[in-house]
Protein backbone atom coordinates (compact mmCIF):
# COMPACT_ATOMS: atom_id res chain seq x y z
CA UNK A 1 0.00 0.00 0.00
CA UNK A 2 2.80 2.81 1.25
CA UNK A 3 5.12 3.44 -1.48
CA UNK A 4 5.63 3.87 -5.00
CA UNK A 5 3.23 3.55 -7.38
CA UNK A 6 2.50 4.06 -10.87
CA UNK A 7 -0.80 3.81 -12.06
CA UNK A 8 -0.64 3.06 -15.96
CA UNK A 9 -3.78 3.43 -17.72
CA UNK A 10 -5.31 3.49 -14.33
CA UNK A 11 -4.70 -0.70 -14.54
CA UNK A 12 -2.16 -1.79 -12.97
CA UNK A 13 1.04 -0.21 -10.75
CA UNK A 14 4.50 -0.72 -10.79
CA UNK A 15 6.08 -3.37 -8.36
CA UNK A 16 7.96 -3.86 -6.24
CA UNK A 17 6.28 -1.88 -3.46
CA UNK A 18 6.77 -0.99 -0.30
CA UNK A 19 6.40 -4.11 1.87
CA UNK A 20 3.59 -3.01 4.93
CA UNK A 21 2.71 -4.96 7.71
CA UNK A 22 0.50 -7.55 5.07
CA UNK A 23 2.52 -7.42 2.28
CA UNK A 24 4.62 -10.16 3.22
CA UNK A 25 3.97 -12.24 -0.03
CA UNK A 26 5.31 -9.55 -1.87
CA UNK A 27 8.47 -11.38 -1.18
CA UNK A 28 7.85 -14.19 -3.19
CA UNK A 29 7.79 -11.60 -5.74
CA UNK A 30 10.44 -9.25 -4.94
CA UNK A 31 13.14 -12.55 -4.45
CA UNK A 32 11.52 -13.96 -7.90
CA UNK A 33 12.55 -10.68 -9.79
CA UNK A 34 15.47 -10.02 -8.40
CA UNK A 35 13.48 -6.45 -7.72
CA UNK A 36 12.60 -5.91 -11.68
CA UNK A 37 10.03 -3.26 -11.58
CA UNK A 38 7.03 -4.82 -13.52
CA UNK A 39 3.50 -4.17 -13.90
CA UNK A 40 1.15 -7.22 -13.30
CA UNK A 41 -1.95 -8.38 -15.47
CA UNK A 42 -2.52 -11.78 -13.88
CA UNK A 43 -3.26 -9.92 -10.20
CA UNK A 44 -0.85 -7.55 -8.17
CA UNK A 45 1.94 -9.28 -7.20
CA UNK A 46 1.36 -10.24 -4.27
CA UNK A 47 -0.92 -12.80 -5.40
CA UNK A 48 0.87 -14.53 -7.12
CA UNK A 49 0.78 -17.96 -5.79
CA UNK A 50 4.00 -18.80 -7.13
CA UNK A 51 7.98 -18.99 -4.85
CA UNK A 52 9.17 -21.75 -3.88
CA UNK A 53 10.37 -21.05 -0.21
CA UNK A 54 9.10 -19.04 2.04
CA UNK A 55 10.17 -18.73 5.90
CA UNK A 56 6.71 -18.63 7.84
CA UNK A 57 9.04 -16.95 10.28
CA UNK A 58 9.02 -14.04 8.59
CA UNK A 59 4.81 -13.74 9.50
CA UNK A 60 1.90 -14.13 7.83
CA UNK A 61 1.53 -17.83 6.77
CA UNK A 62 -0.31 -20.79 7.67
CA UNK A 63 0.69 -22.77 10.88
CA UNK A 64 -1.15 -25.12 13.30
CA UNK A 65 -2.83 -24.33 15.44
CA UNK A 66 -4.52 -21.56 13.53
CA UNK A 67 -3.92 -17.99 13.80
CA UNK A 68 -5.84 -15.92 16.53
CA UNK A 69 -9.40 -14.94 15.14
CA UNK A 70 -9.25 -11.69 14.46
CA UNK A 71 -12.30 -10.90 12.50
CA UNK A 72 -15.25 -13.50 13.35
CA UNK A 73 -16.83 -12.52 16.55
CA UNK A 74 -19.92 -12.80 14.69
CA UNK A 75 -19.72 -16.38 12.80
CA UNK A 76 -22.18 -18.36 11.61
CA UNK A 77 -22.37 -21.77 12.41
CA UNK A 78 -23.08 -22.72 8.73
CA UNK A 79 -23.03 -20.89 5.57
CA UNK A 80 -24.20 -21.55 1.93
CA UNK A 81 -22.83 -21.28 -1.21
CA UNK A 82 -24.44 -22.41 -4.43
CA UNK A 83 -27.22 -23.91 -2.33
CA UNK A 84 -24.80 -26.33 -0.74
CA UNK A 85 -24.03 -25.89 3.06
CA UNK A 86 -20.86 -25.56 4.95
CA UNK A 87 -19.75 -25.69 8.85
CA UNK A 88 -17.85 -23.15 9.73
CA UNK A 89 -14.60 -23.39 12.28
CA UNK A 90 -12.35 -20.35 14.01
CA UNK A 91 -10.84 -20.15 10.50
CA UNK A 92 -13.58 -18.72 8.81
CA UNK A 93 -13.20 -15.17 8.18
CA UNK A 94 -15.75 -14.82 5.14
CA UNK A 95 -17.49 -11.44 5.03
CA UNK A 96 -21.10 -11.62 4.36
CA UNK A 97 -20.51 -8.90 1.01
CA UNK A 98 -17.92 -11.69 -0.43
CA UNK A 99 -20.23 -14.68 0.20
CA UNK A 100 -22.70 -12.19 -1.31
CA UNK A 101 -20.72 -12.50 -4.62
CA UNK A 102 -20.81 -16.03 -4.81
CA UNK A 103 -23.40 -16.78 -7.06
CA UNK A 104 -22.88 -13.73 -9.90
CA UNK A 105 -20.90 -15.70 -12.38
CA UNK A 106 -19.44 -12.48 -13.97
CA UNK A 107 -17.79 -14.50 -16.82
CA UNK A 108 -21.21 -16.48 -17.41
CA UNK A 109 -23.37 -13.52 -17.92
CA UNK A 110 -24.12 -12.37 -21.22
CA UNK A 111 -21.95 -9.40 -23.00
CA UNK A 112 -21.03 -8.72 -19.94
CA UNK A 113 -16.48 -7.74 -20.16
CA UNK A 114 -15.41 -10.31 -18.28
CA UNK A 115 -17.32 -13.00 -20.39
CA UNK A 116 -16.33 -11.50 -23.64
CA UNK A 117 -12.51 -12.02 -22.55
CA UNK A 118 -12.97 -15.02 -21.66
CA UNK A 119 -15.56 -16.05 -25.28
CA UNK A 120 -11.87 -14.21 -26.82
CA UNK A 121 -10.00 -16.25 -25.28
CA UNK A 122 -11.55 -19.20 -25.57
CA UNK A 123 -11.57 -18.47 -29.65
CA UNK A 124 -8.14 -19.47 -30.02
CA UNK A 125 -8.38 -22.91 -28.41
CA UNK A 126 -10.35 -25.68 -30.72
CA UNK A 127 -12.81 -27.18 -28.32
CA UNK A 128 -11.92 -30.23 -30.06
CA UNK A 129 -8.97 -30.59 -28.01
CA UNK A 130 -9.86 -28.19 -24.86
CA UNK A 131 -12.65 -29.16 -22.76
CA UNK A 132 -14.70 -26.53 -21.41
CA UNK A 133 -15.61 -26.44 -17.45
CA UNK A 134 -16.60 -23.11 -16.69
CA UNK A 135 -19.12 -24.21 -13.76
CA UNK A 136 -16.89 -25.44 -11.08
CA UNK A 137 -18.40 -24.41 -7.38
CA UNK A 138 -15.82 -22.22 -6.08
CA UNK A 139 -15.48 -24.06 -2.62
CA UNK A 140 -12.56 -26.21 -2.22
CA UNK A 141 -10.05 -28.07 0.19
CA UNK A 142 -6.98 -27.19 0.98
CA UNK A 143 -5.69 -30.35 -0.79
CA UNK A 144 -7.04 -29.16 -4.36
CA UNK A 145 -6.00 -25.38 -3.79
CA UNK A 146 -2.88 -25.82 -2.15
CA UNK A 147 -1.48 -29.66 -1.36
CA UNK A 148 -2.40 -30.79 -5.20
CA UNK A 149 -0.05 -28.46 -6.25
CA UNK A 150 3.20 -28.83 -4.07
CA UNK A 151 2.60 -25.85 -2.06
CA UNK A 152 4.75 -26.17 0.91
CA UNK A 153 2.86 -26.20 4.36
CA UNK A 154 3.76 -22.76 5.25
CA UNK A 155 3.27 -20.86 1.84
CA UNK A 156 1.92 -17.82 2.91
CA UNK A 157 -0.89 -18.30 0.17
CA UNK A 158 -2.40 -20.34 2.79
CA UNK A 159 -2.28 -17.24 5.51
CA UNK A 160 -5.80 -16.41 7.16
CA UNK A 161 -4.96 -12.87 6.70
CA UNK A 162 -4.74 -13.72 2.35
CA UNK A 163 -7.53 -16.53 1.65
CA UNK A 164 -10.99 -16.89 2.90
CA UNK A 165 -11.34 -19.97 5.07
CA UNK A 166 -14.61 -21.65 5.75
CA UNK A 167 -13.28 -23.83 8.19
CA UNK A 168 -9.73 -25.10 8.55
CA UNK A 169 -9.89 -27.96 5.57
CA UNK A 170 -12.26 -25.57 3.34
CA UNK A 171 -11.92 -22.65 1.29
CA UNK A 172 -12.97 -19.97 -1.17
CA UNK A 173 -10.58 -21.31 -4.04
CA UNK A 174 -7.79 -18.59 -4.49
CA UNK A 175 -6.98 -19.91 -8.13
CA UNK A 176 -8.19 -21.54 -10.93
CA UNK A 177 -5.07 -24.00 -10.23
CA UNK A 178 -7.40 -26.13 -7.62
CA UNK A 179 -9.40 -27.72 -10.18
CA UNK A 180 -5.90 -29.15 -12.48
CA UNK A 181 -5.45 -32.27 -10.06
CA UNK A 182 -9.20 -33.52 -10.64
CA UNK A 183 -9.15 -32.61 -14.42
CA UNK A 184 -5.35 -34.48 -14.50
CA UNK A 185 -7.17 -37.28 -12.86
CA UNK A 186 -10.02 -37.55 -14.98
CA UNK A 187 -8.49 -37.29 -18.24
CA UNK A 188 -11.32 -36.46 -20.11
CA UNK A 189 -9.84 -34.85 -22.91
CA UNK A 190 -6.24 -33.96 -23.99
CA UNK A 191 -6.97 -30.43 -22.84
CA UNK A 192 -9.10 -28.33 -20.54
CA UNK A 193 -10.17 -24.72 -20.21
CA UNK A 194 -11.31 -23.54 -16.96
CA UNK A 195 -12.77 -20.11 -16.21
CA UNK A 196 -14.14 -19.38 -12.41
CA UNK A 197 -14.26 -16.63 -9.86
CA UNK A 198 -11.47 -16.77 -7.00
CA UNK A 199 -11.33 -15.11 -3.87
CA UNK A 200 -8.40 -13.83 -2.35
CA UNK A 201 -8.14 -11.12 0.81
CA UNK A 202 -6.53 -7.73 -0.55
CA UNK A 203 -6.32 -4.63 -0.16
CA UNK A 204 -8.73 -1.46 -1.88
CA UNK A 205 -8.07 0.63 -4.64
CA UNK A 206 -9.04 0.62 -8.71
CA UNK A 207 -7.16 -2.81 -9.38
CA UNK A 208 -8.15 -5.26 -6.40
CA UNK A 209 -11.28 -6.70 -5.51
CA UNK A 210 -11.93 -9.60 -3.13
CA UNK A 211 -13.66 -11.51 -5.79
CA UNK A 212 -11.87 -11.29 -9.85
CA UNK A 213 -12.23 -14.03 -12.44
CA UNK A 214 -9.29 -16.70 -13.78
CA UNK A 215 -9.16 -18.73 -16.96
CA UNK A 216 -6.72 -21.08 -17.09
CA UNK A 217 -5.68 -24.09 -19.54
CA UNK A 218 -3.72 -27.30 -19.86
CA UNK A 219 -2.59 -29.65 -22.42
CA UNK A 220 -1.73 -32.85 -22.53
CA UNK A 221 -0.20 -35.41 -24.22
CA UNK A 222 0.19 -39.30 -23.37
CA UNK A 223 3.37 -41.32 -23.83
CA UNK A 224 1.59 -44.28 -23.95
CA UNK A 225 -0.84 -42.94 -27.12
CA UNK A 226 1.62 -40.65 -29.45
CA UNK A 227 2.42 -42.77 -32.50
CA UNK A 228 5.80 -44.74 -32.39
CA UNK A 229 5.71 -43.50 -28.53
CA UNK A 230 7.60 -40.55 -29.63
CA UNK A 231 6.18 -37.62 -27.85
CA UNK A 232 8.61 -35.17 -28.93
CA UNK A 233 7.66 -35.90 -32.61
CA UNK A 234 3.67 -35.84 -31.41
CA UNK A 235 4.08 -32.64 -30.16
CA UNK A 236 5.77 -31.03 -33.08
CA UNK A 237 3.39 -32.01 -35.06
CA UNK A 238 0.79 -30.39 -33.06
CA UNK A 239 2.86 -27.15 -32.87
CA UNK A 240 2.65 -27.41 -37.04
CA UNK A 241 -1.08 -27.31 -37.20
CA UNK A 242 -1.21 -24.37 -35.06
CA UNK A 243 -1.42 -20.86 -37.29
CA UNK A 244 1.79 -18.78 -37.07
CA UNK A 245 1.76 -14.85 -35.95
CA UNK A 246 4.22 -12.03 -37.26
CA UNK A 247 4.39 -10.94 -34.07
CA UNK A 248 7.83 -9.74 -32.47
CA UNK A 249 8.45 -12.06 -29.56
CA UNK A 250 11.42 -11.55 -27.31
CA UNK A 251 12.71 -14.78 -26.07
CA UNK A 252 16.16 -14.49 -24.46
CA UNK A 253 16.72 -16.95 -21.67
CA UNK A 254 17.63 -20.48 -22.25
CA UNK A 255 14.47 -23.23 -22.65
CA UNK A 256 15.76 -24.12 -19.17
CA UNK A 257 18.31 -23.40 -16.64
CA UNK A 258 19.53 -25.43 -13.43
CA UNK A 259 18.70 -22.96 -11.35
CA UNK A 260 17.11 -20.21 -12.03
CA UNK A 261 14.21 -22.27 -14.39
CA UNK A 262 15.13 -26.22 -13.60
CA UNK A 263 14.27 -29.29 -16.10
CA UNK A 264 12.03 -32.12 -14.68
CA UNK A 265 14.76 -34.10 -15.24
CA UNK A 266 13.97 -37.43 -13.46
CA UNK A 267 11.00 -36.89 -15.68
CA UNK A 268 11.63 -35.26 -18.72
CA UNK A 269 14.16 -34.96 -21.12
CA UNK A 270 15.54 -31.84 -22.31
CA UNK A 271 13.86 -32.57 -25.51
CA UNK A 272 10.39 -33.20 -24.36
CA UNK A 273 10.63 -29.81 -22.08
CA UNK A 274 11.44 -27.88 -24.94
CA UNK A 275 8.76 -29.31 -27.05
CA UNK A 276 6.28 -28.54 -24.72
CA UNK A 277 7.75 -25.05 -24.17
CA UNK A 278 7.52 -24.38 -27.47
CA UNK A 279 3.65 -25.64 -27.75
CA UNK A 280 2.98 -23.64 -24.90
CA UNK A 281 4.68 -20.36 -26.26
CA UNK A 282 2.94 -20.48 -29.80
CA UNK A 283 -0.53 -21.63 -28.14
CA UNK A 284 -0.25 -18.38 -25.26
CA UNK A 285 1.21 -15.86 -27.98
CA UNK A 286 -2.35 -16.49 -30.32
CA UNK A 287 -3.92 -15.86 -27.59
CA UNK A 288 -2.44 -12.48 -26.64
CA UNK A 289 -1.97 -11.65 -30.05
CA UNK A 290 -5.75 -11.71 -30.33
CA UNK A 291 -7.02 -9.79 -27.53
CA UNK A 292 -4.27 -6.94 -28.19
CA UNK A 293 -5.05 -7.00 -31.80
CA UNK A 294 -8.80 -6.65 -30.89
CA UNK A 295 -8.00 -4.36 -28.33
CA UNK A 296 -6.06 -1.98 -31.02
CA UNK A 297 -8.81 -2.42 -33.81
CA UNK A 298 -11.28 -0.89 -30.98
CA UNK A 299 -9.17 2.29 -30.12
CA UNK A 300 -8.90 2.14 -34.05
CA UNK A 301 -12.13 2.32 -34.62
CA UNK A 302 -13.18 5.26 -31.98
CA UNK A 303 -10.15 7.49 -32.28
CA UNK A 304 -8.85 8.73 -35.80
CA UNK A 305 -5.94 9.73 -34.40
CA UNK A 306 -5.03 6.41 -33.21
CA UNK A 307 -1.30 5.54 -33.46
CA UNK A 308 -0.60 2.08 -34.46
CA UNK A 309 2.47 0.86 -32.68
CA UNK A 310 3.71 -2.47 -33.26
CA UNK A 311 3.09 -5.15 -30.57
CA UNK A 312 5.83 -6.74 -28.44
CA UNK A 313 5.41 -9.37 -26.06
CA UNK A 314 8.41 -11.21 -24.38
CA UNK A 315 8.54 -14.08 -22.08
CA UNK A 316 10.37 -13.97 -18.81
CA UNK A 317 11.40 -16.83 -16.24
CA UNK A 318 8.93 -16.98 -13.47
CA UNK A 319 8.33 -19.62 -10.48
CA UNK A 320 5.31 -21.82 -9.58
CA UNK A 321 5.13 -24.58 -6.96
CA UNK A 322 3.28 -26.64 -9.95
CA UNK A 323 4.99 -26.01 -13.24
CA UNK A 324 9.03 -26.20 -14.14
CA UNK A 325 10.60 -24.38 -16.06
CA UNK A 326 7.87 -21.41 -15.55
CA UNK A 327 7.16 -18.19 -17.50
CA UNK A 328 5.36 -15.51 -17.49
CA UNK A 329 4.23 -13.59 -20.88
CA UNK A 330 4.66 -9.80 -20.91
CA UNK A 331 2.99 -7.46 -23.52
CA UNK A 332 4.64 -3.77 -23.90
CA UNK A 333 1.70 -1.39 -23.61
CA UNK A 334 1.98 1.94 -23.23
CA UNK A 335 5.13 2.53 -22.01
CA UNK A 336 5.44 -0.36 -19.65
CA UNK A 337 6.00 -3.98 -19.77
CA UNK A 338 2.57 -5.86 -18.37
CA UNK A 339 2.59 -9.20 -16.68
CA UNK A 340 -0.07 -10.55 -18.75
CA UNK A 341 0.11 -14.71 -17.60
CA UNK A 342 1.63 -17.61 -15.71
CA UNK A 343 2.71 -20.82 -16.76
CA UNK A 344 5.39 -23.66 -17.41
CA UNK A 345 5.91 -27.25 -17.85
CA UNK A 346 3.36 -29.37 -15.56
CA UNK A 347 4.67 -31.09 -12.33
CA UNK A 348 5.29 -34.35 -13.11
CA UNK A 349 4.23 -35.12 -9.48
CA UNK A 350 0.62 -34.02 -10.43
CA UNK A 351 0.24 -36.58 -12.99
CA UNK A 352 1.57 -39.44 -10.94
CA UNK A 353 -0.43 -38.26 -7.85
CA UNK A 354 -3.86 -38.24 -10.50
CA UNK A 355 -2.39 -42.21 -11.46
CA UNK A 356 -1.66 -41.29 -14.99
CA UNK A 357 1.87 -40.97 -14.70
CA UNK A 358 2.49 -41.50 -18.72
CA UNK A 359 0.89 -37.94 -19.07
CA UNK A 360 2.93 -34.84 -19.57
CA UNK A 361 2.08 -31.36 -20.89
CA UNK A 362 1.64 -27.76 -19.98
CA UNK A 363 -0.41 -25.20 -17.72
CA UNK A 364 -0.92 -21.99 -17.94
CA UNK A 365 -3.28 -19.04 -15.74
CA UNK A 366 -4.83 -15.43 -16.37
CA UNK A 367 -6.61 -13.00 -14.63
CA UNK A 368 -10.08 -11.83 -16.77
CA UNK A 369 -10.26 -8.50 -14.88
CA UNK A 370 -6.99 -7.33 -15.69
CA UNK A 371 -7.25 -8.37 -19.82
CA UNK A 372 -10.71 -6.87 -19.64
CA UNK A 373 -9.65 -3.45 -17.89
CA UNK A 374 -7.32 -3.33 -21.28
CA UNK A 375 -9.50 -4.44 -23.60
CA UNK A 376 -12.37 -2.12 -22.68
CA UNK A 377 -10.18 0.80 -20.92
CA UNK A 378 -12.53 -0.09 -17.54
CA UNK A 379 -10.47 2.39 -15.47
CA UNK A 380 -12.18 1.14 -12.11
CA UNK A 381 -12.54 -2.78 -10.80
CA UNK A 382 -15.47 -1.86 -9.37
CA UNK A 383 -17.37 -0.99 -12.30
CA UNK A 384 -17.37 -5.00 -13.03
CA UNK A 385 -19.62 -5.74 -9.93
CA UNK A 386 -21.59 -2.87 -10.91
CA UNK A 387 -25.28 -3.58 -12.27
CA UNK A 388 -25.83 0.19 -13.58
CA UNK A 389 -26.78 0.18 -16.84
CA UNK A 390 -25.23 3.05 -17.97
CA UNK A 391 -22.11 0.48 -17.35
CA UNK A 392 -23.63 -2.91 -18.61
CA UNK A 393 -25.46 -1.70 -21.88
CA UNK A 394 -22.08 -0.55 -23.59
CA UNK A 395 -20.93 -4.50 -24.14
CA UNK A 396 -24.31 -4.92 -25.16
CA UNK A 397 -24.38 -7.14 -28.61
CA UNK A 398 -20.42 -7.85 -28.48
CA UNK A 399 -20.52 -11.74 -27.50
CA UNK A 400 -22.36 -12.10 -30.60
CA UNK A 401 -20.42 -10.11 -32.85
CA UNK A 402 -16.65 -9.37 -31.28
CA UNK A 403 -16.23 -6.84 -34.34
CA UNK A 404 -18.50 -4.45 -32.13
CA UNK A 405 -16.01 -4.40 -29.49
CA UNK A 406 -15.94 -0.86 -28.33
CA UNK A 407 -13.60 0.69 -25.70
CA UNK A 408 -15.77 2.00 -22.52
CA UNK A 409 -16.56 5.48 -22.15
CA UNK A 410 -16.87 6.28 -18.78
CA UNK A 411 -19.79 8.57 -17.41
CA UNK A 412 -18.80 11.13 -14.91
CA UNK A 413 -17.23 10.60 -11.94
CA UNK A 414 -18.10 11.66 -8.89
CA UNK A 415 -16.03 14.04 -6.30
CA UNK A 416 -14.17 11.61 -4.21
CA UNK A 417 -13.57 12.76 -0.38
CA UNK A 418 -10.88 11.15 1.11
CA UNK A 419 -10.62 11.08 5.02
CA UNK A 420 -7.74 10.01 7.24
CA UNK A 421 -7.56 7.53 10.37
CA UNK A 422 -4.45 7.28 12.87
CA UNK A 423 -4.43 4.44 15.59
CA UNK A 424 -2.29 3.45 17.97
CA UNK A 425 -1.61 -0.74 17.74
CA UNK A 426 -0.93 -2.53 21.26
CA UNK A 427 2.53 -2.79 21.92
CA UNK A 428 3.66 -6.74 22.03
CA UNK A 429 2.87 -7.88 25.43
CA UNK A 430 -0.84 -6.87 25.41
CA UNK A 431 -1.70 -9.93 23.21
CA UNK A 432 -1.81 -12.42 26.17
CA UNK A 433 -5.02 -14.47 24.76
CA UNK A 434 -6.74 -11.80 23.96
CA UNK A 435 -7.96 -12.98 20.35
CA UNK A 436 -9.42 -9.49 19.46
CA UNK A 437 -6.38 -7.17 19.86
CA UNK A 438 -4.00 -6.19 16.68
CA UNK A 439 -0.49 -6.05 18.06
CA UNK A 440 2.30 -5.20 16.37
CA UNK A 441 2.71 -8.58 15.42
CA UNK A 442 -0.88 -9.82 14.33
CA UNK A 443 -1.85 -6.75 12.53
CA UNK A 444 -2.34 -7.63 9.13
CA UNK A 445 -3.50 -4.54 7.00
CA UNK A 446 -6.14 -7.15 5.36
CA UNK A 447 -8.04 -7.48 7.97
CA UNK A 448 -7.98 -3.37 8.03
CA UNK A 449 -9.03 -3.71 4.64
CA UNK A 450 -11.97 -5.99 5.05
CA UNK A 451 -13.19 -4.10 7.75
CA UNK A 452 -13.49 -0.88 5.48
CA UNK A 453 -14.74 -3.06 2.67
CA UNK A 454 -17.25 -4.13 5.33
CA UNK A 455 -18.73 -1.11 5.88
CA UNK A 456 -18.13 1.10 2.80
CA UNK A 457 -18.07 -1.53 0.43
CA UNK A 458 -17.93 -0.41 -3.15
CA UNK A 459 -18.14 2.92 -1.67
CA UNK A 460 -14.20 2.75 -1.63
CA UNK A 461 -12.10 3.65 -3.95
CA UNK A 462 -8.58 3.14 -2.33
CA UNK A 463 -7.10 2.89 1.10
CA UNK A 464 -3.58 3.59 1.37
CA UNK A 465 -0.88 3.28 4.32
CA UNK A 466 0.15 7.45 4.21
CA UNK A 467 2.21 7.06 7.34
CA UNK A 468 3.45 5.21 10.32
CA UNK A 469 6.15 5.21 13.80
CA UNK A 470 6.96 3.66 16.56
CA UNK A 471 6.89 5.91 19.51
CA UNK A 472 10.46 6.01 20.97
CA UNK A 473 9.62 5.93 24.57
CA UNK A 474 6.37 3.42 24.77
CA UNK A 475 7.37 1.28 22.11
CA UNK A 476 4.17 1.85 20.52
CA UNK A 477 3.41 1.81 16.64
CA UNK A 478 1.10 4.49 15.07
CA UNK A 479 -0.32 4.48 11.92
CA UNK A 480 -2.33 6.34 9.73
CA UNK A 481 -4.33 5.08 7.09
CA UNK A 482 -6.25 7.86 3.84
CA UNK A 483 -9.30 6.24 3.04
CA UNK A 484 -10.56 7.54 -0.15
CA UNK A 485 -14.59 7.39 -0.68
CA UNK A 486 -15.98 7.85 -4.38
CA UNK A 487 -19.36 6.23 -5.30
CA UNK A 488 -19.56 4.58 -8.91
CA UNK A 489 -22.95 6.06 -9.29
CA UNK A 490 -23.39 9.36 -6.94
CA UNK A 491 -21.91 12.03 -5.12
CA UNK A 492 -21.27 11.11 -2.02
CA UNK A 493 -22.40 14.30 0.07
CA UNK A 494 -19.49 14.94 3.06
CA UNK A 495 -22.51 13.82 5.96
CA UNK A 496 -22.13 10.33 4.05
CA UNK A 497 -18.86 9.97 4.09
CA UNK A 498 -18.54 10.79 7.78
CA UNK A 499 -20.65 8.86 8.42
CA UNK A 500 -19.16 5.68 7.42
CA UNK A 501 -15.85 6.92 8.17
CA UNK A 502 -17.07 6.79 11.54
CA UNK A 503 -18.65 3.14 11.51
CA UNK A 504 -15.00 2.18 10.16
CA UNK A 505 -13.01 3.90 12.94
CA UNK A 506 -15.85 1.94 15.05
CA UNK A 507 -15.41 -1.13 13.34
CA UNK A 508 -11.25 -0.97 13.59
CA UNK A 509 -11.60 -0.45 17.14
CA UNK A 510 -14.05 -3.77 17.71
CA UNK A 511 -12.52 -5.96 15.46
CA UNK A 512 -8.52 -5.13 15.76
CA UNK A 513 -9.06 -3.34 18.67
CA UNK A 514 -6.79 -0.57 17.95
CA UNK A 515 -6.80 2.52 20.22
CA UNK A 516 -7.83 5.54 17.94
CA UNK A 517 -6.02 8.93 18.16
N1 LIG B 1 -2.43 -20.18 -10.64
C1 LIG B 1 -1.37 -19.25 -10.95
C2 LIG B 1 -1.70 -17.88 -10.29
O1 LIG B 1 -2.82 -17.67 -9.89
C3 LIG B 1 -1.18 -19.08 -12.45
C4 LIG B 1 -0.69 -20.34 -13.15
C5 LIG B 1 -1.58 -21.29 -13.64
C6 LIG B 1 0.69 -20.56 -13.30
C7 LIG B 1 -1.10 -22.45 -14.27
C8 LIG B 1 1.16 -21.71 -13.93
C9 LIG B 1 0.25 -22.63 -14.43
O2 LIG B 1 -0.85 -17.02 -10.16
Amino acid sequence: MAGPRVLAANVVRAVPRVMTASATASLWRLSAQAGRARLSLTRAPRHCLRVASYSSSAGGAASSPPPPSTLSSSRPATIEVNGKTYTTDEWYNVPQTVLALTGRKLHLQKDHPVAITRQIIESKFSTATYKRYNEFDPVVSTIENFDSLGFPPDHVGRARSDTYYINETTLLRTHTSAHEAELFRASASDGYLISADVYRRDEVDRSHYPVFHQMEGARVWDRTKVPNGDVVAAIYADLAKLPTHDVKVEDPNPPHHPERNPLQSKHHSPEEAEAIAAHLKRSLELMVVEIFTRAKQAAARQDPNYVDEPLRVRWVEAYFPFTSPSWELEVYYQGDWLEVLGCGVSKQELFINADQPQQLGWAFGIGLERIAMLLFQIPDIRLFWSKDERFLSQFTGVQDNLDKLKRFVPFSKYPACWKDVSFWLRSTSAAGGNTAVANVHDFHENDLMEVVREVAGDVVEDVQLKDQFTHPKTGRKSMCYRINYRSLEKTLTNEEANDFHERVRQGLVEKLGVELR
